[in-house]
């Protein structure tokens, strides 16, 4: 479906009624990585799936920052007619989440960080998106698909969940070499939210898959210490993608927290 807002058109799907819980895929995804979610939505719980911008069925942002993009997810829930939400990213989608709490806090109730970090990247790791611009602008989206594939998942899915690899490689494909260029720079130039983690006073949940090595289990346990009202559940058998590797188990996870604090 598509949601005309004040900031252009924004690609999204949602189900359920009750509780806004909007959520926000990684790199180089869509809204299809919350498929399974979408599918079995919570009780109680208006799950959304946004593209981000210049992903899916999105238009693409003025500006390649996660502050502006901070800006666009608080256009789409003024389009929607929400004023507070549940906000929840994986990876980059966890980067976008800490934007909106700094930009717009007065608009969140909770949060979810899935598979993502609090600290911006390295030089070292600023370089790399450089060049992966570089890649995409040379290759087209199936290089990029090719390079972040093998961190995209875990071992066990690698090994086991041959579907499950298949439907990521897919949807990394479909993305735009304009969406992964503006995004490249979207993630290079990001603040390091570590700061931001003190600040934090709404109900968290963290959920990491055990066997991510994008954003290690430690990064997910330092947030947990740094964020008063959080907990965090490490999933056996996933990486990265966890919301895809293991939804039935990501599900719980989020079913658990979600009926624990929003009663
Ligand atoms: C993601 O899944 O969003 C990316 O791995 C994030 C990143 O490259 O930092």
């Amino acid at each position: 479906m598509i949601l005309d807002t004040s900031r252009g058109r924004v690609g999204y799907e949602e189900a359920g009624s009750g509780l806004p819980l909007v959520l926000l895929h990684g790199f180089p995804h869509d809204r299809s990585l919350w498929a399974a979610q979408l599918a079995a939505p919570l009780a109680g719980v208006r799950l959304i799936a946004l593209d981000l911008p210049g992903f899916g069925e999105s238009d693409a942002a003025d500006v390649p920052s996660l502050d502006h993009w901070a800006d666009w997810v608080v256009a789409a829930l003024d389009a929607l007619r929400i004023d507070r939400a549940v906000i929840g990213g994986l990876s980059m989608g966890g980067y976008l989440t800490f934007a909106v709490w700094r930009r717009h806090a007065s608009r969140v109730q909770g949060l979810i960080l899935a598979d993502t970090r609090a600290g911006a990247d390295t030089l070292e790791g600023q370089d790399k998106r450089v060049a992966m611009q570089a890649q995409v602008l040379k290759a087209g989206p199936g290089a990029i698909a090719a390079a972040m594939l093998p961190g995209m998942v875990g071992k066990t899915t690698r090994a086991e969940r041959p579907r499950a690899v298949e439907y990521l490689d897919a949807m990394m494909r479909r993305a735009s070499v304009a969406a992964i260029h503006d995004a490249l720079e979207a993630l290079r130039t990001r603040p390091d939210s570590t700061p931001t983690l003190a600040t934090i006073t709404v109900p968290t949940l963290i959920i990491c898959g055990d066997e991510d090595v994008l954003t290690p289990v430690a990064e997910s346990e330092a947030m947990h210490a740094a964020i008063t009202d959080s907990q965090l559940a490490v999933l056996p058998g996933a990486g990265h993608a966890s919301c895809v590797e293991l939804p039935a188990a990501f599900n719980a996870v989020l079913s658990g927290f979600i009926q624990a604090r929003f009663p």
